[in-house]
């Protein structure tokens, strides 16, 4: 993979000279095809999908059904429901009201936990549902025997993330999901920040829902995907679109995807996805993730190398993705990034990522987040290491 080449398709490098984009955690940058794709339905066949028998309608409402074929294939999806939602954050809360919970049902997640993949759940402790949360080895990284001791005869669903937005790891799905079917469980996974950086395949990994967003995966905002094996919920958005026949009296849902997405949906946004996921193909999941593989050992090699610096979670960067977090002892998270972006024009998050119970488990307000994608360089993470140094030598 040539990152160099790759940069050319993104021409915000060429907005801001010398940016050094280490965010795509949080948001990812846009390519110029999927900029294209987007803004051609917006000026070449602009039209509300599933409503219209007008050719212009005809020509939206095929291409985005085609999107969904085309995020399916990315994620091997030769069944199931591709639910377009704006972001994993909807998904998620999707599936938390979409299944008809009775008191004493039982969830079990995690403490890595996105507070999307957490909150929803928690709130369901209000009609008696339990959430029993488990915490990782020290390296940051899931036990299944954990999960299989936790399960009892009233767990319905295990519900965690793929990889840690906050630490980077990678958790050990293919063998809890098969603890979990071997016990009747349901599997949700948050693939928000595994989807764009590794190959998820939800046949081979037998999971039930899959929920990740566009805007990290080099889609535009507001995109985002809920992927179920069975449709077993309730929609979450009753209202236009989602119908087979309404009365006063009676209403019937119309089936397929369809079925979960009242209301006009994000049509551009779902074709600009599609073609993000062609774009990702092209470049190669097998070659972005290991070009992200090599940066992410120099990054965890360098900041190791450097006093006062602690890095978390598994430093063997086959176990994680490029999202590596750090802190500088004695200084504020937020301060470090801000010194970044003023000297170096390095973009990181600070913080704590949205994930409060675990910094509060690993006793830190907060750290530095650097995520890496396909566009960054070794280069660039020498720039990164050469402030990181140059910070704690003088603060
Ligand atoms: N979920 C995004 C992050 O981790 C916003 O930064």
């Amino acid at each position: 993979m040539n990152p160099e080449k790759i940069r050319a398709d993104f021409s915000i490098f060429s907005e801001h000279r010398g940016l050094i984009y280490m965010d795509s955690a949080s948001t990812s940058l846009t390519p110029e095809p999927v900029l294209d794709a987007t803004l051609e339905y917006y000026r070449s066949y602009n039209a509300n999908v599933g409503r219209g028998v007008h050719h212009l309608s005809q020509i939206a409402s095929a291409k985005y059904e085609n999107a969904h074929s085309t995020v399916a294939n990315f994620i091997n999806a030769g069944s199931g429901v591709i639910v377009f939602t704006k972001n994993t954050t909807e998904g998620i809360n999707t599936v938390a009201s979409g299944i008809k919970w009775q008191k004493g049902d039982k969830i079990i997640t995690s403490i890595l936990e996105h507070h999307s993949n957490l909150l929803p759940w928690l709130r369901l402790r209000e009609i008696g549902v339990e959430v029993e949360i488990i915490n990782p080895e020290s390296n940051g990284i899931l036990d299944p025997a954990d999960f299989e001791a936790a399960i009892t005869d009233r767990t319905r669903l295990v519900a965690l993330t793929h990889a840690s937005n906050a630490i980077g790891t990678i958790q050990p799905i293919e063998k809890i999901v098969r603890i979990c079917k071997d016990r009747g469980v349901l599997v949700l996974v948050d693939g928000a920040q595994s989807v764009p950086h590794l190959k998820v395949d939800v046949e081979a990994s037998g999971l039930d829902f899959l929920c990740f967003s566009g805007h990290k995966m080099l889609g535009p905002t507001g995109t985002g995907v809920l992927w179920m094996r069975e449709p077993v919920i309730e929609p979450l958005f009753l209202g236009g679109g989602m119908i087979e026949e309404v009365t006063l009296d009676h209403y019937e849902f119309a089936g397929g995807y369809e079925r979960f997405e009242g209301g006009t949906p994000n049509i551009g946004g779902a074709i600009g996805l599609s073609r993000a996921c062609e774009y990702l193909e092209e470049v190669g999941m097998d070659e972005l993730r290991s070009h992200e593989e090599q940066l992410t050992g120099q990054l965890i090699e360098g900041l190791r190398e450097i006093e006062r610096v602690e890095v978390y979670g598994d430093p063997d960067p086959e176990k994680r993705v490029g999202t590596v977090s750090f802190n500088i002892d004695g200084l504020n998270p937020h301060d470090v990034a801000h010194i970044l972006d003023e000297s170096s024009n390095i973009m990181v998050r600070s913080g704590h990522h949205c994930a409060s119970p675990l910094m509060a488990y690993m006793h830190i307000d907060g750290s530095v987040r650097a995520s890496l994608y396909l566009y960054n360089t070794e280069d660039e993470v020498e720039t990164l290491l050469a402030t990181v140094e140059r910070i704690t030598k003088v603060m």
